[in-house]
C-alpha cells in the first residue's frame, strides 16, 4: 500500500525539471509530469486528467473496417474522395434526421479526420468570408485546442463566459459582440467540455436568430453528441431530439465526432454537417483563399484537399456502419456511454463528502448534469495549488485556467477511473481532505 502524501520535494523537482506552472499546465505536459512522478514514487495514479474514451469500442466498427479491407482489395491503393465516401455521406444525413430531426443532403455531410480537423476547416472558412469578420467568438470555458487553431489560422479570438451569462444575459452579451460586425463564427460545445453545461432550446433559438441577423456562422461542436443523460436522445425519429441551433438558423456547421460517442477516437473520424443553404452560398472574400466563392466547395476543395486530402476509407465505413445501426435502432450507443454519468454521480458524492465543492454546479435553474466531466474547487486554493495537493495523493486532473475561465479549480474526467477503483478514490480523497485541513484549507 502506498503511503500518502507522496514526497513533495520529489514533486517540486519534477515541476522544476519540466519547467511547468501548475496553474497553466496543458494536458500533454501534465501527462509527462504525472508519468515521471508516478514512476519515481512507485504509485498507480487515478488519472482524471485525460478527456479520452474509457470504454472499449463496440466490435461493430473494427469488424466493418476489417470486412471492407479484406473484401475490396483495391481499397488501400485508392485515394478517398475529398468530400467523403457516398455511403458515409448518406448515413450521416439519415443519422441527423433521426437524432436531430433536421433535413440535410448527403452532399452537405463531409467526413474529417476527427472533430479537430472539422473545427479547423470550419473556422478557416467561416472566419474568412469577409475581410473584417475574422474573429472567432467562443462560449467559454472551452476546449483549449480550438483556440490554438484560431491562432494558427491567424484569426482573432474572443469569448463570452457561459457561466456568468445564461438565458437572456447570454443573448444580450452575444448581441453586443455580434453587432460589432467583427465576428465570423461562434463556436461552442454542448454538453460543454470542461463544465458539462448544456445549452437550452430557448437559448439556441435566440442564438440562431442572432446568427442570422448578423450573418455569423454557428459552429456547434458536438463532441458529446446526445450525452446530456438527463434526457433520452437515443430513440431514432422520436422526440426528444438533441437541441441544435440548426432548427433556428441556416448559418450552421454541426461537427459530430465518433471519438466519445462510439469510443472511436483512435480512428480519427468525424463528420461536419453544413447547412444546405450555407453550403451553396457565395462569398467574394473566399476566392482569395480557396479559389472559389462557394462555401461548401471552399470547405472541401479549399479545406480538406490541402490539409489531409480526404479521410482514410475504412474508418469512414466503420462510422457508416455505426450511424446506420444507430439510426435503425439496432444499436444504442447511449446505453454504453451512460456509464460515464453514473461514475460522475458517484465521484461527485465522494469529493463532496470530503470538503470539495463543485466549481460549476448550476445549469440555469438545475444542478449540472452528470457526464464525462465535472469540475471541483477547494476554498482559497488556485487550480494549480489544488493540483499539486492532488498529485501528492496520487490523483491528477487539469487546472481550469487554460480553458478560458477566471474560476479556480480542477476538471475531473471520469472516463479512465472505473467504479471498481472508487474505494481507493474515497481513501485518497479522505486523506487529501485531512492533509488540507492541517494546512488551513
Ligand atoms: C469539445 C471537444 N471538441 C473536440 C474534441 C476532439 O474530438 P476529435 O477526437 O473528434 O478530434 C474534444 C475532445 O476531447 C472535445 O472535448
Amino acid at each position: 500500500m502506498t503511503n500518502f502524501p507522496l514526497d513533495s520535494k520529489l514533486l517540486e523537482q519534477f515541476i522544476r525539471k519540466h519547467e511547468v506552472d501548475l496553474n497553466e499546465i496543458g494536458i500533454r505536459q501534465l501527462k509527462r509530469l504525472v508519468d515521471d512522478f508516478a514512476e519515481h514514487s512507485k504509485t498507480n495514479f487515478l488519472h482524471f486528467e485525460f478527456g479520452v474514451p474509457g470504454i472499449p469500442a463496440d466490435r461493430l466498427g473494427p469488424e466493418e473496417e476489417i470486412r471492407v479491407l479484406s473484401e475490396d482489395k483495391k481499397l488501400p491503393s485508392t485515394y478517398p474522395p475529398f468530400d467523403g465516401i457516398p455511403r458515409l455521406k448518406k448515413a450521416s444525413a439519415v443519422f441527423v434526421k433521426a437524432f436531430l430531426n433536421i433535413d440535410v443532403l448527403p452532399e452537405n455531410c463531409i467526413p474529417t479526420v476527427g472533430a479537430m480537423h472539422g473545427g479547423f476547416i470550419a473556422q478557416a472558412i467561416a472566419g474568412r468570408r469577409y475581410e473584417h469578420t475574422n474573429k472567432i467568438l467562443y462560449l467559454d470555458p472551452g476546449f483549449p485546442v480550438n483556440k490554438l487553431q484560431t491562432k494558427f489560422l491567424g484569426l482573432k479570438c474572443d469569448s463570452i463566459d457561459l457561466y456568468n451569462h445564461r438565458g437572456n444575459q447570454l443573448i444580450q452579451k452575444l448581441e453586443n459582440k455580434l453587432s460589432t460586425r467583427k465576428v465570423g463564427a461562434l463556436l461552442w460545445s454542448s454538453p460543454n467540455n470542461p463544465t458539462w453545461l448544456c445549452l437550452k432550446e430557448d437559448e439556441l433559438r435566440e442564438i440562431g436568430k442572432l446568427l442570422t441577423k448578423y450573418d455569423v456562422i454557428g459552429i456547434e461542436d458536438s463532441a458529446y453528441f446526445g450525452m446530456d443523460f438527463r434526457f433520452d436522445y437515443g430513440v431514432p425519429g422520436k422526440p426528444p431530439f438533441q437541441p441544435t441551433v440548426a432548427n433556428y438558423t441556416d448559418n450552421y456547421i454541426i461537427i459530430i465526432s465518433s471519438s466519445k460517442m462510439f469510443s472511436y477516437a483512435g480512428q480519427r473520424i468525424a463528420v461536419s454537417v453544413i447547412s444546405p443553404k450555407l453550403f451553396k452560398k457565395r462569398f467574394d472574400n473566399l476566392k482569395k483563399y480557396y479559389d472559389t466563392k462557394r462555401f461548401g466547395h471552399a470547405f472541401v476543395h479549399g479545406g480538406i484537399y490541402p490539409t489531409t486530402a480526404g479521410v482514410p476509407q475504412s474508418p469512414q465505413h466503420a462510422l457508416s456502419a455505426l450511424f446506420e445501426a444507430t439510426a435503425k435502432g439496432d444499436y444504442n450507443y447511449l446505453k454504453r456511454v451512460r456509464t460515464y454519468g453514473n461514475r460522475a454521480r458517484k465521484a461527485k458524492k465522494i469529493f463532496a463528502e470530503y470538503g470539495f465543492e463543485l466549481l460549476y454546479y448550476k445549469d440555469l435553474e438545475e444542478p449540472i448534469a452528470d457526464g464525462f466531466y465535472f469540475t471541483i474547487k477547494r476554498k482559497g486554493m488556485t487550480g494549480g495549488e489544488l493540483l499539486r495537493a492532488m498529485l501528492l495523493f496520487g490523483m491528477s486532473g487539469i487546472p481550469m485556467r487554460p480553458t478560458g475561465t477566471k474560476r479556480e479549480g480542477i476538471r475531473i474526467c471520469v472516463s479512465l477511473v472505473p467504479e471498481e477503483q472508487y474505494g481507493e478514490l474515497k481513501n485518497r480523497v479522505k486523506q487529501l481532505d485531512e492533509y488540507l485541513k492541517t494546512t488551513g484549507k
